[in-house]
């Protein structure tokens, strides 16, 4: 069985690789794939720091080169990058530029494809399946690249997106993985957990990014770790916005407007809810939930009192209601 693994981690560092160069080498990949990322401001490198890459437009130009440098073809399609079919296997990414996902340690473990439109009918992104080697539930995008910086200045930016890893990355800031669109999951927070107990959400700023970072609250805090949130102004996201902001106004932003779960809570009630005493009824519950998931304590009486000051209701009440969730709990 490990015989099975290590000759799919092959075959998908081939893959990486043949991706690569044919960004760099190929009259196609060159034309199409490398002049979209310096479209979206993506330096050389960026681009190398993230192997990143370019499949051809074509039926199976990707499955004959590597047939042909000896892989198998049980191994291709395990991986999912070849489709098989009885007459001709044929490529799974075409015509995409590639973002190789790689593990904690830097083996590649499956591959994100992105078509070079903005048509909003097309799925933007194709990825690799469910595989012996790739658990989409398990990795975090960028945490190869990141994990030195992440531990150094012990605090972990988790974005969406593989594009907002590789922005920030180019903006000078590289302490940050992604939890690439899937619904973040315990497994991908224990493994920043090896890292740093501190985790800043920077979800995009559209209504599924601010349900995802209201969803990921809890699940840290679970984890006994500490979140904090910043949001981006409505339709941008990491990347559009460090796209355009120089890296001191970048930090100055990250700076002013990361909030601890309570503020951000808090915040949100400032939008939609002010003077209803229903809605604030229900999201000062809600908040007691969240401090409910801590496992600590001191911790948890420190969040109430906070808690308390912020929404003006005696910490009495909220106590008591506390106690009722954390009783549930055990
Ligand atoms: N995603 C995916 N499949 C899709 C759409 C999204 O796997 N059809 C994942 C990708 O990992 C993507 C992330 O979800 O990076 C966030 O989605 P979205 O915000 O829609 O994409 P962006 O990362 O902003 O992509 P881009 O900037 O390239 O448009
Ligand atoms: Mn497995
Ligand atoms: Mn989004
Ligand atoms: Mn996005
Ligand atoms: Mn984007």
């Amino acid at each position: 069985i490990t015989d099975v693994r290590e000759s799919m981690y092959l075959v998908s560092e081939f893959a990486k690789t043949y991706f690569h160069n044919t960004l760099f080498n190929s009259e196609e990949g060159k034309a199409i794939g490398y002049s979209y990322f310096k479209e979206r401001g993506f330096s050389n490198d960026t681009i190398k720091k993230f192997s990143l890459g370019y499949s051809p437009e074509s039926w199976d130009a990707f499955t004959k080169e590597a047939l042909g440098k000896g892989y198998k073809l049980e191994f291709l399609e395990s991986t999912g990058l070849t489709i098989p079919r009885d007459d001709r296997p044929f490529d799974r990414f075409k015509g995409r530029v590639m973002f190789p996902i790689e593990s904690m340690s830097g083996r590649v473990l499956g591959f994100g494809g992105r078509i070079l439109t903005n048509d909003k009918k097309a799925a933007k992104y194709l990825n690799s399946p469910e595989s012996e080697i790739y658990h989409k539930s398990k990795v975090l995008y960028g945490i190869f690249q990141a994990k030195q910086s992440i531990a150094k200045l012990n605090n972990c930016y988790l974005v969406e997106g593989y594009t907002d890893v590789i922005q920030f990355n180019q903006s000078g800031i590289e302490n940050v993985v992604s939890s690439s669109g899937t619904a973040l999951t315990p497994d991908q927070i224990r493994l920043i957990n090896r890292l740093t107990k501190n985790i800043t959400v920077l979800f995009d700023g559209d209504a599924a990014g601010l349900r995802a970072s209201i969803r990921g609250i809890d699940l840290i805090l679970e984890e006994g770790m500490n979140v904090k949130v910043c949001t981006f102004p409505d339709g941008e996201d990491p990347d559009s916005f460090a796209k355009k902001t120089s890296y001191d106004d970048l930090v100055l932003y990250l700076e002013n407007n990361a909030k601890d779960f309570i503020q951000f809570k808090a915040s949100l009630l400032m939008n939609e809810a002010k003077n209803d005493p229903i809605k604030k009824a229900d999201l000062i519950r809600d908040m007691v939930v969240s401090i409910s998931k801590i496992p600590d304590r001191i911790q948890r009486e420190i969040y109430i009192q906070e808690c308390s000051r912020i929404m003006d209701i005696s910490e009495q009440v909220l106590q008591s209601t506390l106690a009722q969730l954390v009783q549930k709990d055990v």
